[in-house]
């Protein structure tokens, strides 16, 4: 029998900010070079984030324990401001990987944006175009430089009413 713990239930972090270390961290591990490799920096990034209505972060846990995040963000791609909003911070820890809990998180974070009335997210990513086109992305065909690396522009409109 599969106990009831390994089930993830997704939270606001803006409800639960005790995870707000553990997200910065798994966001500094992960793209350190946006906050320039400084603990500070990341957790004063995701202290603003809370404070801005128009954002938000999802984190799912499991019996209490943060495994995974994903968010939304007015502005990601620095050289792409005509762009808003953006799916963004995308984790889930290697050891809760392939369960299904950056499906949901995502779900999560796009119903969050359709029910607030915008009709298309945005992202950008280095190597998880495949995740995201079986899960309705499509690449607008654009391309940018985030840190160094190339990376891929997607989509996704709201549904239809
Ligand atoms: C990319 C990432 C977020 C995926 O997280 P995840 O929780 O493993 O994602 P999911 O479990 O929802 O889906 C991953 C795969 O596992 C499969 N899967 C889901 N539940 C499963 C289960 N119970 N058993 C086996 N496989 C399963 C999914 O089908 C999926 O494969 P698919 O894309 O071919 O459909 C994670 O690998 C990660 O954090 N990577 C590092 C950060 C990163 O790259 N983030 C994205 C930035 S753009």
């Amino acid at each position: 029998m599969t106990p009831s713990t390994d089930r993830a239930v997704l939270h606001a972090l803006a409800d639960n900010p005790a995870w707000l270390t553990t997200c910065a961290d798994w966001a500094l591990s992960t793209w350190g070079a946006s906050w320039g490799h400084s603990p500070a920096r990341a957790k004063a990034w995701l202290t603003n984030l809370l404070a801005n209505e128009a954002e938000t972060m999802f984190v799912a846990a499991i019996a209490e324990q943060a495994v995974g995040m994903a968010g939304i963000e007015t502005y990601d791609l620095a050289a792409r401001r005509d762009l808003s909003p953006w799916l963004a911070n995308v984790f889930v820890a290697p050891a809760f990987r392939r369960r299904g809990i950056a499906t949901a998180l995502v779900a999560a974070v796009e119903n969050w944006a359709w029910d607030r009335g915008h009709n298309r997210l945005y992202l950008f990513t280095p190597d998880q175009v495949a995740f995201y086109e079986s899960r309705g992305w499509h690449l607008t065909g654009q391309t940018d430089r985030h840190n160094g690396a190339l990376v891929s522009i997607m989509q996704k409109a709201a549904p239809a009413l």
